[in-house]
């Protein structure tokens, strides 16, 4: 399993989705948390089912049908403002902090990167503008080209088909274990960035490697380089 290159999931990986609970916390005290919390989950399970129902829209609509969702059910009256004010800060999420370092050492060893995401491509590149990591990365890949989402193998295949190589030879990254088990499914080598320190999800399945941050992931790649 030689690594030549490297794809990262974008959400919850290079960008912190959990941060917006601060902005949900100021709009709607008491439901910060919840609020991202189930922003999140809501958006995911939005992208299985549309991809599952063949019926592809843009992640940045499905984030923003998420969010409707999320404030109705917690019986939040989300006004035209706090909706601008939310989506905009998804926009720009703030990066982790150990990243913008850990990908810069990876690149100045050599080795190739780019972002394998359910973002839309317009998404992707103002969040790697608002991060700082412009110049970093040789491809932002977008399931917006095959109009499914991961966990679709058409999403996944985006990697191999730009970098020329097995999946096996390409180290997916991400945070999201369901992510990092279906890309192990589909050939990558992997590595999950379990941030939270959760379970391993019972799908018969493991990631190759597993870090409690991104910093982790170094010594991996040095490990399986050649
Ligand atoms: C992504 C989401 C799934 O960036 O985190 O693809």
């Amino acid at each position: 399993m030689s690594i030549l290159a490297l794809a990262f999931d974008a959400y919850g990986t290079l960008f912190d989705v959990y941060a917006i609970r601060e902005l949900g916390e100021k709009l709607f005290p008491g439901y910060g948390q919840a609020l991202a919390e189930m922003w999140r989950d809501k958006q995911i399970e939005y992208t299985h089912l549309r991809t599952l129902c063949s019926m592809y829209k843009p992640f940045w609509e499905v984030t923003q049908d998420a969010l409707l969702f999320s404030c109705q059910k917690l019986g939040l009256e989300l006004t035209l403002d706090a909706q601008n004010a939310l989506m905009g800060q998804y926009a720009r999420l703030q990066a982790f902090p150990e990243n913008l370092a850990v990908l810069q050492q990876l690149r100045a060893n050599g080795l190739k990167l780019s972002i394998l995401s359910n973002g839309n491509p317009q998404m992707l590149q103002a969040a790697v503008d608002a991060a700082g990591m412009q110049g970093l990365f040789s491809h932002l890949l977008s399931a917006d080209a095959v109009k499914k989402f991961k966990t679709a193998p058409e999403a996944y295949q985006l990697g191999p088909d730009v970098f020329g190589l097995p999946a096996k030879n390409i180290l997916f990254v991400s945070s999201n274990a369901w992510d990092a088990c279906c890309a192990t499914w589909f050939g990558y080598t992997t590595f999950w960035v379990n941030r939270s320190g959760a379970p391993l999800e019972q799908l018969g399945v493991r990631p190759h490697g597993e870090g409690r941050s991104l910093t982790d992931l170094i010594a991996f790649v040095e490990q399986h380089r050649n």
